[in-house]
Parts: structure tokens; C-alpha cells; sequence
């Protein structure tokens, strides 16, 4: 993507699932292979009530696990800001960033074994655009790993990209690895759209590519 656009707006996902990609455009970059500086970025989501700056926060991870390694200039690198006094306002001012940069051109998401994307978590309505979310328990112990492998430390809200944020995206890859995953991968691609199983609402898309190992893919197609 940033061999051909290299000003793209690029969404970006925390979590295990993209940190060997990472690795590899860290790996590119340094073989002078990748230029990041003319790209932007916005990560989907961010713990709330901690800062950027917490060892458990999504900027954190991103910092360790791609930030640190490309030339992305830091005033085009867009993060939530969990710890915001007011966190309705930094979500409006999340949106009007995005819409300021002229939209995201690719978006890359992983999948919550619960189906989520982003942190929207499933229920009885999907929240449009950047919101306040309530972790469900099953989250929050996914994220244990962030914080010293204690769930009762994850905190129990986070603000988070809505779906149709996502959904404006122009080009979405949404990696999905393991076992683990291979039930909400066959909800999401060969189930109904429901708000019960956020990914779902991918299959309006035009421009989704699913990246999955054979494990997460072996449901697809099941009823
Ligand atoms: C992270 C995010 C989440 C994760 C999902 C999968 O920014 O938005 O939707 O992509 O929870 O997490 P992993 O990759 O850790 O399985």
C-alpha cells in the first residue's frame, strides 16, 4: 500500500494477531524498503482511563511493536486518548480527525473470538461512530496479557472506532489466526449480518480481504 500511495491513511489494530506484520514492515523499513513518512495513521481503539503513556495501552504496544521501528512523523500518528477529561469530546474529535485526513484508505482489523471488531462489542445495536464501550468480561480477559496477565486490571471501558467508521474505510484486511477464532470467522463470513457478530457487518463492504491460516478458516462454510 505505501509503495503506491505513500501518503495513504492507514487504520491500524493493536492485539497479537498483526504483530508478525509488523515485524515485517519494521524489517522493511530498515532495508530501506518501506517509507512511512508521508503516511498517517489511526489506531481503532484505546483502553480508557489510563494514558498513552501506561504500559498496558494500546499507544504502548503500538510504540514497542511498530512505531519504534518506521518513519512515521509522530504529528501523523492518531491515537484515542483514553485518559481525555471528556471522553465523549475526544471521540467527536477522533472523527473529525479522520474526516480532516480525507478518510482511512486501508484498515487493517483483527476479530475478537466473540466476533468483535474494534471494541465493539456485540449487542442488541452497534454504535455508529467513535464511542465509549463497555468491555465484556470475555474482552477484557483476552487483553490479561497487557496487564500482568490479571484481568481484574484490564480496565472495564475503552473508546473505540464505531462500525461505520470501519465501514467507511475504503479497503479493509482483517487477519484472523488459530483455532480460536475459526467459529466467529464462520459467523461473520457465512452468517447473517447481526449485531450479535459485529465482523458481519464486513459482508456490506466492497472491499474486504480476509487473511486467515488454516485453523481460523477450517468453519467457514458450516451452517
Ligand atoms: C485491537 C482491536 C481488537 C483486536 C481483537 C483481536 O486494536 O481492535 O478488535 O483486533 O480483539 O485481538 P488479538 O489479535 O489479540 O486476538
Amino acid at each position: 500500500m505505501l509503495r503506491a500511495t505513500p501518503a495513504a491513511v492507514l487504520g491500524l489494530a493493536s492485539g497479537r494477531t498483526p504483530v508478525d506484520g509488523y515485524a515485517e514492515m519494521q524489517r522493511l523499513h530498515a532495508a530501506g524498503q518501506m517509507d512511512w513518512s508521508r503516511a498517517s495513521t489511526f489506531n481503532l481503539d484505546e483502553f480508557a482511563g489510563i494514558d498513552g503513556g501506561h504500559p498496558g495501552s494500546f499507544r504502548t504496544f503500538m510504540e514497542d511493536h511498530l512505531f519504534a521501528g518506521v518513519n512515521l512523523r509522530p504529528e501523523r500518528i492518531h491515537f484515542l486518548d483514553g485518559a481525555a477529561a471528556d471522553l465523549d469530546a475526544e471521540c467527536d474529535r477522533y472523527e473529525e480527525a479522520i474526516a480532516a485526513a480525507g478518510g482511512i484508505d486501508l484498515q487493517i482489523l483483527g476479530i475478537g473470538s466473540n466476533g468483535h471488531i474494534g471494541f465493539n462489542e456485540p449487542g442488541d445495536d452497534l454504535p455508529v461512530r467513535t464511542h465509549r464501550v463497555r468491555l465484556m468480561d470475555s474482552t477484557r480477559h483476552d487483553n490479561a496479557a497487557l496487564f500482568g496477565d490479571d484481568p481484574s486490571r484490564v480496565p472495564h471501558e475503552a473508546l473505540s472506532m464505531g462500525t461505520g467508521t470501519i465501514l467507511h474505510a475504503r479497503r479493509i484486511v482483517l487477519v484472523a489466526t488459530g483455532g480460536k477464532k475459526a467459529e466467529c470467522i464462520r459467523q461473520s463470513v457465512s452468517g447473517r449480518i447481526t449485531t450479535r457478530v459485529p465482523a458481519s457487518m464486513l459482508q456490506v463492504h466492497p472491499d474486504v480481504e480476509l487473511l486467515l491460516d488454516e485453523e481460523a478458516a477450517a468453519l467457514i462454510g458450516r451452517t
